[in-house]
């Protein structure tokens, strides 16, 4: 059976949704800036898109409940970093760690939290770097400092994410062994890969240079 909030905590909850909501719109807000900047100015495409999602209540109560916390507003508040997420997606590997030092120069930004997947890749061979960022948001009476949780990939991880989550929901995360070694194996070579690719853009920039040179 699913885990719910009461009636009373869920109307709670319908109260500071909204404020992470503004959160989340307050960054996607700077993020394309920088987006435009750098693809319209720069000539730098390190970001191909960007995603942003509010998680739903069922999901944020089986998650307190699983952290074994009453499923309540104020836990959710207090506890949970994720309400509000955003995904960077890009072509490169090497554009995540550009974007990270670039979100983590922002000012009004506190990072409360950062994790290396690409560098540290998870047992289940997933790859992505996550931060954790606050930033205030002003309303008319007061400011509020709300969490975001970023992660940035590339289209690769992405499209491995994807199917892995997939799985682990079909399977109720007990992924039979024979599928989860295959998802090994699958992410370290979509890892080469992304690598395989990167050198072809190496390559492919030099010769742009040269053509601007003649
Ligand atoms: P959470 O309880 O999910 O927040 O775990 P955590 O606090 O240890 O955070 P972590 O940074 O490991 O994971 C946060 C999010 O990253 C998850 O909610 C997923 O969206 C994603 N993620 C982490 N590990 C995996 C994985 O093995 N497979 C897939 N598909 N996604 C993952
Ligand atoms: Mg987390």
């Amino acid at each position: 059976m699913s885990v719910r909030f009461s009636v009373e905590e869920f109307a709670k909850l319908k109260k500071i949704l909204p404020i992470y909501e503004w959160g989340l719109r307050t960054l996607l807000t700077k993020l394309n800036i920088i987006h435009e900047d750098l693809k319209d100015f720069r000539d730098n495409h390190s970001i191909e898109y960007i995603r942003s999602r509010m998680k739903a209540p069922e999901s944020i109560a089986q998650k307190l409940y699983d952290m074994g916390l009453d499923v309540t507003a104020d836990n959710a508040k207090t506890h949970l970093k994720d309400i509000a997420g955003l995904r960077i997606i890009c072509p490169f590997a090497r554009d995540i760690y550009f974007l990270s030092d670039l979100l983590k120069s922002m000012p009004d930004v506190n990072i409360l939290e950062e994790k290396d997947y690409v560098s540290n890749p998870k047992a289940s061979g997933y790859r992505s770097y996550h931060l954790i960022l606050e930033l205030p948001v002003f309303f008319s009476n007061k400011t509020e400092h709300i969490a975001v949780e970023i992660q940035i990939r590339t289209e690769a991880m992405n499209f491995w994410a994807t199917l892995e989550h997939k799985a682990r929901y079909k399977y109720r995360e007990h992924v039979p062994k024979h599928l989860s070694d295959e998802l090994i194996v699958i992410a370290e070579q979509i890892a080469a890969l992304d690598n395989r690719m990167f050198t072809i853009h190496e390559i492919i920039s030099l010769i742009n240079q040269d053509v601007q040179e003649i």
